[in-house]
């Protein structure tokens, strides 16, 4: 097998790289690009902590070859804010609910709420545990992570149209 070029919006802008063979779209984010807060778990696509969203979908980027994703649009956890130091609200919301411990699992957990939220906008505790249970956190029990997706969906629905 060939390297391939391999062109993507990674976090709204144009990149283009040459991808050696099967590898994943998490190595060329966390080594290439050196978006780090796509983490490095089991590598097995049982975690859920390096997550990102392609085409706005939730996807596990340690099972996925990189040129599955040309064409496509992908962001990672940098994305979602235009400055690295602005919170996204669900950030905001992570942080005030004690959703975040050691941090981990949490760039995995906002990603796939941020998908929820985009979907189904007040979703219920039920909806909210079924769509983070791909996800693993060691720290929290979980109740927090809900509680901070829930305040996060309570708060945009306040904000006037
Ligand atoms: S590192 Fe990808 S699912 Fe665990
Ligand atoms: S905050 Fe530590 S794994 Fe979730």
């Amino acid at each position: 097998m060939k390297p391939e070029v391999v062109s993507f919006l990674l976090n709204n802008r144009e990149v283009v790289i040459i991808a050696p063979p099967l590898v994943t779209l998490q190595t060329v984010l966390r080594e290439q690009f050196e978006l780090t807060a796509t983490k490095a778990g089991c590598l097995q696509g049982g975690c859920g902590s390096c997550t990102v969203l392609v085409d706005g979908e939730p996807m596990v980027s340690c099972l996925l070859p990189v040129q599955d994703i040309d064409g496509r649009a992908v962001t990672t956890l940098e994305g979602l804010t235009t400055a690295a130091t602005e919170l996204h609200p669900l950030q905001e919301s992570f942080f005030e609910n004690f959703a975040t411990q050691c941090g981990f699992c949490t760039p995995g957990m906002i990603l796939v709420s941020k998908a929820l939220l985009d979907h189904v906008p007040h979703p219920s505790r039920a909806e909210i545990a079924e769509a983070i249970s791909g996800n693993v956190c060691r720290c929290t029990g979980y109740q927090s992570i809900i509680e901070a997706i829930a305040q996060a969906a309570e708060r945009a629905e306040e904000v006037p149209a």
